[in-house]
């Protein structure tokens, strides 16, 4: 019998799910793409994953059964979207190679080992102060192995800018295809984009640059979001 907490995990889920691939019509061959480059990197070996706001459990699902020497490290503040990571581990038989921390990466425990691969996908631009930015991104370096490829994926751009502003009427007409009114979506840019503190691009690879990365690569755009590939020196 499903519990009220399970039916709440499952319905927020699916809206995560639906609405996260509506604003990111790529999301999916993100994660693709992402699995590509770590394997190619780390070859068939056992490697840790480093995930960085792992809540939904997108990384997990995505890259967990078809990576059977792969363990992940999934770090995210809230609750509920560690809940629903916390289930796909369950559903997908993943809880041997899966540990959980909630909080932010300064709740790592203390460990010499370091990790062989480290993701932040759809996080940096929640993260309000640059400095703060700043310090996740060492911090994250910090725990990579020499050389260990990381991928960070940030929405982007200078609100002021009519490049961004024409970048967010195609995230727009992500969502109005989705099914919304013009007029519920700038409701959503209104309310929520006050809350995103996004960067321009060349400020966002200049933040790898001084936390230790190496080899910083643009491999992917999608309206208001970008990736990039790099490497801990
Ligand atoms: C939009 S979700 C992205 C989740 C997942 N990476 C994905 O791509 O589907 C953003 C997540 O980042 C988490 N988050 C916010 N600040 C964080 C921080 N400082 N460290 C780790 N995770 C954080 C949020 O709690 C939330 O679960």
């Amino acid at each position: 019998m499903m519990t009220e907490d399970l039916t709440i995990n499952v319905k927020m889920a699916e809206a995560y799910e639906k609405n996260t691939r509506i604003s990111v019509p790529t999301y999916d061959s993100l994660f693709v793409m992402v699995q590509s480059y770590f394997r190619m990197q780390l070859g068939s070996k056992s490697a840790s994953l480093l995930v960085i706001g792992a809540g939904g459990g997108s990384e997990l699902a995505a890259w967990g059964p078809s990576n059977p020497g792969w363990t992940f490290t999934g770090v995210d503040p809230s609750e509920e979207m560690l809940k629903i990571a916390r289930h796909k581990s369950a559903m997908l038989g993943l809880e041997d190679r899966v540990s959980f921390v909630q909080g932010t990466i300064d709740d790592l425990p203390e460990s010499d080992s370091k990790f062989d691969a480290a993701s932040c996908i759809l996080v940096l631009h929640f993260i309000d102060d640059v400095q703060e930015k700043l310090k996740l991104l060492r911090s994250i370096k910090d725990k990579l192995k020499s050389g260990a490829p990381f991928v960070l994926v940030s929405a982007y751009g200078n609100l002021d800018d009519s490049e961004f502003q024409a970048r967010l009427d195609v995230w727009k007409s992500f969502w109005i295809a989705g099914g919304r009114e013009p007029s519920e979506v700038d409701d959503m840019i209104n309310n929520n984009f006050k809350k995103l503190s996004l960067l321009p691009e060349q400020e966002i690879e200049g933040l790898l640059a001084d936390s230790g990365f190496t080899r910083i690569t643009r491999f992917y755009s999608t309206g208001i979001m970008a990736g990039w590939i790099c490497h801990a020196k």
